[in-house]
């Protein structure tokens, strides 16, 4: 792998320890996909916070790293395992809060913003098209790939740190024209309704068709950005490239000569992925949005439709702090909890430990598939109002 006389002098030592360690990482990482070289990238979304996927390990890890890493691009952190300022209201154990927060804190010496949201875009880590980035968490690769037309393979929280710490990232996979050709086309022949829940199932019928090569969608109605959102999240959990061409959407999907593969996504296929997430019963013991975190735009329905209610069951609403901040300026947040629903920032109902609650409704397909096989919770998927409704009456009707 060629490396250019700075990233040689970061590998050197002289910018220090953590970024040597840091480039060590990225030459290897390269050297395994067969990088030829180092790019600038212009941001990093760092995955790797909960403590619960850390462990004391990493850790310490982190706190080495902290000693002398320093950021050299803008840089936000993923969900970490609670809501950094209402953990006692939520029941965090002070043992798991302590190291929670060491972590953050660790970040935050190296100079990586404490905006722990799978949302980054939202709240100002938003990349230009084109540009090539070292994010992490799954549902942000998507969005940004896809809707931003940004650059960025889906890193490791390891490599999105090092990419932080050094600003580069090696040269192979989505970052190469080559490597964000659409392999297939995927001819969407069902209908597609206006909801999170509705793209969601999209994207999980996706998932499974294209299995893994970078598709081009055709036939869909032009989504909202909450839509697109949730179909981004769903697709990559469900097996999708973290890059889907959807035509009149994603800047250069017209740009690549057109797939020789066809499939056709139709009626059956979205309904089957729909249903395989609704588990049987009609009891409802949990009800989370947020998934990816909500935008202002959602808290603000979800506000309207809770208005003069009460939820009978533990409701979670997620969503960055930033964004909660701004709902919060105009009301938003007290209307949604004035039902008894709880807006809870930091984290999401995923990396929290909400394991073994009985079932949980949500309108998110990528949240349905982690609760279930993460957190060990029956789920059913459905919209917005269908979950809040849930919340209210403690049923699934
Ligand atoms: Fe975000 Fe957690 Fe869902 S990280 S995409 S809210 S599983």
């Amino acid at each position: 792998m060629r490396l250019s006389d700075s990233d040689r002098a970061i590998l050197d030592g002289e910018a220090g320890r953590s970024a040597s360690k840091a480039m060590e990482i990225l030459v290897a990482l390269g050297e395994i996909y067969g990088a030829e070289s180092m790019l600038e990238v212009g941001s990093a979304q760092v995955s790797g916070v909960s403590y619960h996927n850390l462990d004391e390990a990493g850790l310490e890890w982190l706190e080495q790293m902290a000693e002398d890493g320093r950021a050299r691009v803008i840089a936000t952190l993923n969900p970490a395992g609670m809501d950094l300022e209402r953990w006692q209201e939520l029941s965090v154990d002070p043992g798991f809060a302590s190291r929670q927060k060491r972590i953050v804190d660790a970040y935050g010496r190296m100079g990586i913003a404490r905006a722990c949201t799978c949302t980054p875009y939202l709240v100002g880590n938003l990349p230009a098209p084109a540009e090539h980035v070292a994010w992490s968490e799954s549902s942000a690769v998507a969005f940004a790939n896809t809707v931003l037309g940004a650059r960025t393979n889906k890193e490791g929280g390891p490599s999105a740190l090092a990419a932080a710490l050094t600003g580069r990232t090696p040269a192979y996979g989505l970052h190469l024209d080559a490597g964000r050709a659409p392999q297939v086309e995927v001819r969407v022949e069902a209908t597609v309704g206006p909801s999170t829940a509705a793209w969601g199932a999209l994207g999980a019928a996706l998932g499974k068709l294209s299995a893994g090569k970078v598709p081009l969608v055709q036939g869909l109605p032009r989504p909202r950005l909450e839509e697109l959102k949730a179909f981004g999240a769903a697709a990559v959990t469900f097996g999708a490239s973290p890059l889907v061409h959807i035509a009149g959407v994603t800047p250069e999907a017209a740009s690549h000569p057109r797939p020789r593969e066809s499939v056709v996504l139709g009626a059956n296929d979205l309904e089957e992925a729909w249903a395989s997430l609704v588990d049987p019963g009609d009891e409802v013991d949990l009800v989370c949005l947020g998934c990816p975190h909500a935008s202002l735009g959602e808290l603000a329905r979800i506000a309207a439709l809770l208005q003069g209610r009460s939820v009978a069951r533990t409701t979670w609403i997620c969503t960055a702090r930033a964004t909660a901040e701004t709902a919060r300026s105009i009301g938003i947040v007290q209307r949604i909890e004035r039902s008894g629903a709880i807006v809870v920032a930091d984290t999401c109902f995923v990396v929290a430990p909400l394991a073994g609650r009985g079932t949980l409704a949500t309108d998110s397909a990528k949240g349905c598939y982690y609760s279930r096989g993460h957190n060990r919770l029956a789920v059913k998927l459905g919209t917005v109002e269908r979950c809040l409704d849930a919340a209210v009456e403690g049923r699934w009707r």
